[in-house]
């Protein structure tokens, strides 16, 4: 069922309620996601993005119950990823000679992904695509949001920035306006997805919505790839891009490990007690990487101005949850974190080293030596445990 947006712009996608898992494995997606298709509908017919390849008959069958596929005159591919371009292969065959407008790095990524070479017709930045009623399409490249493919749209006279997947959030509703769901929701799962997925791209961020507010273009509506849409002061996920994007940091710190008989999960809960003893404003996160939503945890890290991680030491290694996190944040680029390790071991000590080495190699500054124990904590361990914790907020605040 098509849902009216504005004027001859119409949403056109599919609502994925059961979807826990994106990028394979990579990301949790606990309230679902939406692929967001939009079809605008003046004297030429666009289809903007499609949908995710499960749902290509569905999104087939529900487009054309609206129009006539063949009066769609052009296909706009804001994006090559299969979430957005999975139902293209079925489509083109109901429409094979339907031009599809895309970057020249949507043609390399549409064609190594389907094989296909479809009436792609390429464009940059500033070109434009009369669509009569005196309107246009007018495009904007911006790679790396999210590959290096992506570009926006936006429409005149409606003044709709179709965005693909910037200010987007793997959030399912009905409702498909920001000013009409759960606005802690809504936040929770934007920041997790800006977190997860935007941060390694966050100078391109800030010179993209740089660029964007250099066209002075009026902006009434953000319709993204997933999620909802911004018709409700469009500006604030736009700036909240913008904090985000600059090396964003709430005053928290979070504490990381992995235990394997509750050794390592004392020293991280005396740690806590330290810093909190110390600062009581400061808002202290503690997870067990085994047993939490990691994507969960990098939004805290996120949120952070510095991490606490450990693990016991385990064959001359960590334990391996811990060692799957670190591999995802080092992946991700954090900036101006500072950070310390922890850790219990038997017989021979690494574990401490290793994490350091991993934060290091993410971009932590680690700001302290290791406090470690060997075997089982002992009660004078556990009071050097708060007094580290102290010492640590101490250090992170110049004191
Ligand atoms: Fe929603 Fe980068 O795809």
């Amino acid at each position: 069922m098509k849902k009216h947006i504005k004027n001859n712009v119409y949403w056109v996608g599919k609502n994925d309620w059961e979807l826990r898992q994106f990028h394979g494995y990579e990301y949790s997606t606990n309230r679902g996601s939406t692929y967001n298709s939009y079809l605008i509908k003046e004297e030429k017919t666009v289809l903007i993005d499609t949908v995710f390849h499960p749902f290509s008959k569905e999104f087939i069958d529900n487009l054309a119950s609206e129009i006539d596929l063949k009066s769609i005159d052009y296909i706009v591919a804001n994006h090559a990823e299969i979430d957005h371009s999975g139902a293209l292969v079925d489509l083109m065959k109901l429409i094979p000679d339907t031009p599809i407008y895309c970057t020249a790095n949507a043609v390399k990524s549409l064609k190594g992904h389907f094989h296909q070479d479809w009436n792609f017709k390429t464009v940059k930045t500033g070109e434009k695509l009369p669509l009569g009623n005196g309107k246009e399409l007018i495009f904007i490249e911006a790679p790396m949001l999210h590959w290096p493919d992506s570009m926006f749209c936006y429409l005149t006279g409606d003044n709709i920035l179709f965005s693909n997947d910037a200010f987007g959030q793997h959030f399912c509703s009905e409702q498909i306006f920001n000013d009409l769901v759960n606005q802690e929701e809504l936040y929770a799962e934007a920041i997790k997805y800006y977190a997860n997925i935007l941060t390694p791209f966050s100078p391109l961020v800030i010179n993209k919505i740089n660029e964007f507010v250099g066209l002075n273009l009026p902006l009434d509506i953000i319709c993204t790839s997933h999620g909802v849409i911004w018709r409700d002061n469009p500006l604030q996920i736009v700036n909240k891009y913008v904090e985000w994007a600059s090396n964003y940091q709430e005053n928290q710190i979070t504490l990381i490990y992995d235990t394997m008989y509750n050794g390592t999960r004392s020293i991280a809960e005396h740690i806590a007690k330290g810093i909190n003893l110390i600062d009581s404003n400061i808002t202290i996160k503690v997870f067990n990487a085994a047993i939490n939503d990691k994507n969960d945890i990098v939004t805290e890290i996120f949120k952070s101005k510095a991490v606490l991680v450990g693990s016991p030491t385990v064959n001359k290694g960590i334990m391996s949850p811990l060692g799957g996190l670190l591999e995802l944040i080092k992946g991700l680029g954090f900036k101006k974190k500072k950070a310390a390790t922890f850790g219990c071991y038997g017989w021979h000590c690494t574990s401490t080293k290793i994490i350091e080495d991993k934060l290091k190699d993410a971009g932590f500054e680690i700001i302290m030596e290791p406090i470690t124990s060997n075997w089982i904590p002992t009660n004078e361990v556990l009071e050097k445990s708060v007094e580290y914790g102290k010492q640590f907020i101490n250090k992170l605040n110049n004191k």
